[in-house]
């Protein structure tokens, strides 16, 4: 059991909940074999940490650790990212490549959302399991790897078998070792912990106290059913802690951030909604883009006073005209509270009114459709990140699969 506090810490998993200690503690007696390992759970309940935990209790701890999430990948390209591909073996194929199973030799491959992949590639798994044997596609020759495989799902493959969607040979073949990790709503006080964790890692990363919770609101976040587990209450900690000026929470305020659709623990839907999950989150994140788009506004208002009053410095100024007049621009085209005669050019006069005006139409046209801010939004977060998926779904606060679904549904580039 003492090695359950190092992992714990070392890995930065909270809480002691039985079920929660459970899984840590199969997954440091399997670390040392070479089984397979199939992880369930529903979304958000924190398995990714269990592939890295295991690996790193592992012999193979210094070979090379890959992560592969298999409902990120288009169908057409996963059995060549897995396996590898020849020269020429499709259209676009100008280089052979070496696939994450001859990639991951003497490592470990944690395929996350397994129950994603197609049933051809599925067979192709079972046969590296089963014998260290692939072939790279538009090849024939066989070649050889020694690849742990860790997997991860969060989806009923059971379920998915009786669908047909899932090989039932694969499954047993996976399941070798079954970690389950439980859903957040079982965890009992555990749901503080990691509420108190949140609080304080965000207060540390926007440089504010920390929220607490009154008796009645930690009641109501024990009550809660969590259908986004972890990661659900980890977004919920972060808004109350940006928006809330109120540092103490009460329980009428919390309830402003759980959605409905969340309801009480009684009535458990096992298959997770993850639609239904993110319009809630987005809608909470709109209104953080509201609520900062009207302190921008504030802030816009006092900057003007202050250039008014001659409390801001001409040098300053100038040096920042660039900003200062972008900001005009948008105050005075958008916020009809202000008055629109105020312009700096009383006080500055080679500011130019008329990209002021021109710049107006621009903005009234701007979409409110909220799927189009969706579109936006995801854009915006796939650019800062490279087009790294994983990354800007984090910043998203949606899962991977969910950022896939999107961008496909929407057709971005
Ligand atoms: N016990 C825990 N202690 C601290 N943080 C946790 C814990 N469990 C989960 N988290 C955090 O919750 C978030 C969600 O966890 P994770 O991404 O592992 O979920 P998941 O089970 O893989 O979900 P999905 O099936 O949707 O991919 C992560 O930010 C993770 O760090
Ligand atoms: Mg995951």
């Amino acid at each position: 059991m003492r090695d359950l506090q190092i992992i714990k810490q070392r890995f930065g998993i909270i809480g002691n909940y039985e079920g929660l200690n459970r899984a840590i503690d199969i997954a440091a007696q399997v670390a040392p074999t070479d089984l397979s390992v199939l992880i369930s759970g529903e979304s958000g309940t924190g398995k990714e940490i269990f592939p890295q935990v295991i690996h790193s209790y592992s012999s193979r701890k210094h070979g090379s650790y890959i992560a592969v999430n298999c409902g990120a990948i288009p169908e057409g390209t996963i059995d060549s990212e897995l396996f590898g591909h020849e020269k020429g073996s499709f259209t676009g194929a100008t280089d052979s490549r070496k696939g994450y199973f001859e990639v991951a030799d003497g490592g470990t491959i944690f395929l996350d959302e397994v129950a994603e992949l197609p049933l051809s590639t599925q067979v192709r798994l079972l046969r590296v399991l089963e014998t260290g044997e692939f072939i790279r596609v538009g090849s024939s020759k066989v070649l050889k790897t020694n690849v742990r495989v860790i997997a991860a799902s969060n989806i009923d493959v059971p379920g998915a078998i009786e669908n047909g969607k899932f090989r039932e040979d694969l499954f047993y073949r996976l399941n070798t070792v079954p970690i389950i990790v439980p859903a957040l709503r079982e965890r009992g006080e555990d749901i503080l912990l990691l509420f108190r964790k949140f609080s304080v890692d965000f207060a540390e990363k926007y440089r504010m106290p920390a929220i607490r919770l009154d008796s009645e609101a930690k009641n109501m976040l024990l009550n809660y059913r969590w259908p986004g587990n972890v990661r659900q209450l980890k977004n919920i900690t972060e808004q109350v802690s940006i928006i809330e000026g109120e540092r103490e929470v009460i329980a009428s305020t919390l309830r402003k951030y759980l959605p409905e659709s969340g309801g009480t623990k009684l009535p458990a839907i096992i298959n997770k909604n993850d639609e239904k999950l993110f319009s809630s989150e987005r809608e909470i994140l709109y209104k953080i883009l509201f609520d900062m788009k009207s302190d921008m506004n504030d802030l816009k208002k006092l900057v003007l006073d202050l250039i008014r009053r001659g409390e801001i410095d001409v040098k300053f100024h100038e040096s920042n005209s660039g900003v200062i007049k972008n900001l005009f621009r948008e105050v005075n085209s958008q916020d009809s509270d202000i008055d629109n005669s105020i312009t700096p050019e009383a006080d500055f006069p080679q500011y130019q009114t008329r990209n002021i005006i021109q710049d107006t139409e621009e903005i009234i046209e701007e979409s409110l459709s909220l799927s189009d801010k969706e579109i936006e939004m995801i854009k915006k977060a796939l650019e800062k990140y490279n087009g790294k998926r994983k990354m800007a779904a984090k910043e998203l606060g949606i899962s991977e699969r969910t950022l896939y679904r999107k961008i496909k549904e929407y057709g971005i580039e």
